[in-house]
């Protein structure tokens, strides 16, 4: 937004020309976040849209017009279509590390080999392969769509799903049965056949329909993908049939045969039961090759039609696959080899500085707006310090060790969806009088010394509890989807509490009061400007509703740093109860106990992880923060994953060597039956599988009257190797 003119300077026809345009972003915003999963602004810009459409319609109440951004209480419908649970769930795929920006041809193309053969080095480690033995990869481009599932039940389409949030997608049968690459019928499909894979629009449908919808309504989509998925998840399936829309599968989900024995094979069966899979498909035997595929694909990019962004790298042999299994949310059998980003130069306007939750500064670079792959560009991360003034974390030079200054041109990219990045700058266009960005050591928000720690690449306010902008962030977080999630108390509701002399909130804590506080407060929160009974009573009821939160999303909210969703489910799993997990964090005094050794045990937490788990719930201030908050609340023990598996919530540890699987291998094979994996025997150890050259730990699993068995007992265990 930057250059946007002031609300006070604006005329009757540009505030109303503002406001259409102020609507369809944060419309668009709305839809990006709540509809695609896939939030296209930060939270702060969108809070700047907001504050800027209603300041406009305060000053021009006329042009108020009845669908509003600002009429829409809460966030929009979200249940508009029948949600449905996936049996097997819809993955993500992880990346390969794209190559630097500023790469020249001959290190792009070190860099790609090179990441490419790191894949594939740690597929052949977990399988315990050598490096000569075969290993062949099935080759195919990553479509720049939205994921179907489509569902065969006796060779007729029953059922179609978008992808949703992986494990229940929505019910679109209606819209899909109007594409006409979706087969109706498979006749000779196995019994039960889960199809899936990309629905997508040609560049030519694209184009044509954005010629209709200019000459029409005007409301033109931004790129194919956007358009693929508005045509998808329309209510109207006459609308979807009106668009354009083709599919291609690549994969599977429930299936009652197994359809061959590799990827490619499979693909072609689906292929000769009338489904469309993509002709570029191949097998390639060795990684290099796989890697050449990517380099020749890429020069065919712009004439394919579509829209792809890479390719993807998929074990062939599908035993294989079963072999490898899945982390939480990616298979260990695929990787992503994507094309690098698109990008433009700009004008770099100001650098303002971000306090987050967790004290970090973060310059953010406001950029003279620029559209990017299809998206209007107007700010950009700068990361740290040390990327401002042209170095890495090791102090050496970047970018040719150019600085990065307010009024430079900077080349922007977008990697990914969310927030684009600047590469480099030109040296050329740099205004004379400009200075090197003099970083603050003093927290802009609080004063407080702003300090690196050895180490880090990033300063960090040492305000902590006194820093208004870090408890705003982490009150934000605390509310936030995928944290507790309160219905009617956003950012915007925090930042309102906040600075409230009546009605504060500090805290986590705080909320869990307020309904109790304001019912003895002299005026109620019902009678406040822009509050009602209705509103107040719907607060107070949401609040209520979160008091029961599991251990996971619990740990999630208070916003420890590192420690993610996934990091929380994990340590959630391990101990099942805050109880437990308090108790066993508080006996932590050095890296030298039991206790410690049991957290850094647990598979998916390093010791950078555990090391900020243990500060955070052992500082006595935040903790008593955090018990305060915890008597508010009933936290609900997380049970281990449900199955009937003999292993479902067991505790193993595997000590000496495997001869038949490598560790990795059994640790997942275990965690896949149910089991948490540690690296040390406790108490709490259910099994320990000991193979020759097992040590102290079998002889402390003794000690404990845990159960020992061996590799081949292991194996019957599991049901075979
Ligand atoms: S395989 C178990 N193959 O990319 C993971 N995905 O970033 C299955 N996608 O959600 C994914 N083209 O919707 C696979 N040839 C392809 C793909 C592809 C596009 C999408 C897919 C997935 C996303 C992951």
């Amino acid at each position: 937004m930057g250059g946007a003119k002031d609300v006070e300077g604006l005329d009757a026809a540009e505030a109303e020309a503002e406001l259409v345009r102020l609507a369809a972003e944060i419309r668009r915003a709305d839809r990006a976040y709540h509809e695609r999963d896939a939030p296209e602004i930060s939270d702060a810009d969108y809070d700047a849209l907001k504050r800027r459409l209603k300041a406009i319609e305060a000053r021009f109440p006329e042009l108020v017009r009845p669908d509003s951004p600002s009429a829409q209480v809460g966030a929009p419908p979200s249940e508009t279509f029948d949600p449905v649970p996936h049996r097997v769930p819809m993955l993500s795929l992880e990346n390969l590390e794209p190559a630097p920006r500023m790469a020249d041809e001959p290190a792009r193309l070190e860099h790609e080999r090179r990441v490419a053969a790191e894949f594939d080095d740690r597929v052949r480690r977990f399988l315990g392969l050598g490096p000569e033995d075969p290993l062949a990869y099935a080759v195919e481009p990553k479509i720049d769509g939205v994921s179907l599932s489509l569902r065969y039940e006796g060779g007729r389409l029953v059922l179609a799903a978008t992808r949703g949030d992986g494990t229940t997608g929505e019910n679109v049968t209606a819209n899909a049965r109007t594409i006409g690459d979706i087969p109706q019928t498979l006749p000779g499909a196995p019994e039960v056949l889960e199809v899936r894979g990309e629905v997508y629009m040609s560049h030519a449908d694209f184009a044509a329909l954005n010629a209709r919808a200019a000459a029409g309504d005007g409301r033109t989509f931004a790129n194919p993908r956007n358009a693929a998925a508005g045509s998808l998840r329309q209510l109207d399936a006459a609308i979807t049939a009106s668009r354009p829309l083709r599919f291609f599968a690549h994969g599977w989900g429930e299936l009652d045969a197994p359809l061959a024995a590799t990827y490619t094979d499979a693909m072609a069966r689906l292929a000769a039961l009338g489904l469309p899979v993509n002709p570029l498909l191949k097998r390639c035997a060795t990684i290099a090759e796989a890697v050449q595929r990517y380099l020749d694909i890429e020069r065919q990019r712009a004439a394919l039609g579509y829209d792809i962004d890479g390719l993807v790298y998929k074990v062939d042999d599908l035993a294989l696959q079963a072999r490898l299994g899945f982390r939480s949310t990616t298979p260990r059998w695929a990787i992503a080899h994507k094309f690098p980003a698109e990008t433009a130069w700009t004008r770099l306007e100001r650098i303002e500085i971000q306090v987050g939750r967790t004290g970090a500064l973060s310059p953010v670079a406001r950029l003279l707006p620029v559209t990017v792959g299809g998206v209007v560009v107007s700010n950009a991360t700068l990361h740290n310090e040390d990327y401002i003034a042209g170095r890495n974390a090791r102090g050496e030079p970047i970018r040719g060790g150019r600085d990065i200054r307010e009024g430079d041109w900077v080349m922007v990219y977008r990697a990914g969806d969310v927030i684009p990045k600047v590469a480099d700058v030109d040296l050329s266009r740099r205004p004379p009088d400009s200075r090197p960005f003099a970083f603050p050591d003093r927290c802009p928000e609080c004063g407080s010394a702003a300090v690196r720690e050895e180490g880090d690449s990033v300063r960090r306010c040492t305000g902590g509890l006194i820093c208004p902008a870090q408890a705003v962030e982490k009150l934000k977080h605390f509310v936030s989807r995928g944290a507790f999630d309160i219905e009617g108390l956003g950012a915007k509701q925090i930042e309102m509490f906040w600075s409230d002399p009546d009605l504060p909130v500090r805290e986590p804590a705080d909320i869990f009061t307020l309904a109790a506080r304001d019912a003895a407060n002299p005026t109620k929160l019902a009678e406040r400007h822009g509050w009602g009974e209705q509103s107040a009573a719907n607060l107070f009821a949401a609040i209520e509703a979160r008091r029961r939160i599991p251990l996971d999303r619990f740990l999630f909210s208070i916003g420890i740093r590192h420690v993610g969703e996934v990091v929380s489910r994990i340590i959630a799993r391990h101990y099942e109860t805050w109880e437990n997990l308090s108790r066993s964090i508080d006996r932590i005094d050095s890296e030298d106990v039991p206790e410690w050794r049991e957290l850094i045990g647990i598979d998916g937490i390093g010791t950078t992880i555990a090391r900020s788990l243990v500060a955070s719930l052992r500082e006595p201030r935040e903790r008593a923060s955090i018990d305060r908050l915890a008597a508010q609340l009933q936290i609900e023990p997380v049970a281990a994953p449900a199955s009937a598996s003999v292993l479902s919530g067991k505790t193993v540890v595997f000590t000496g060597t495997l001869e038949r699987m490598t560790r990795a291998e059994a640790k997942a094979r275990a965690e896949a039956l149910g089991a948490r994996v540690a690296g040390s025997v406790s108490a709490r150890t259910d099994l320990v599988v000991a193979g020759p050259g097992a040590g102290s730990k079998a002889r402390e699993a003794e000690r404990l009257g845990v159960r020992v068995i061996d590799e081949a007992a292991w194996l019957d265990l599991i049901g075979g190797g």
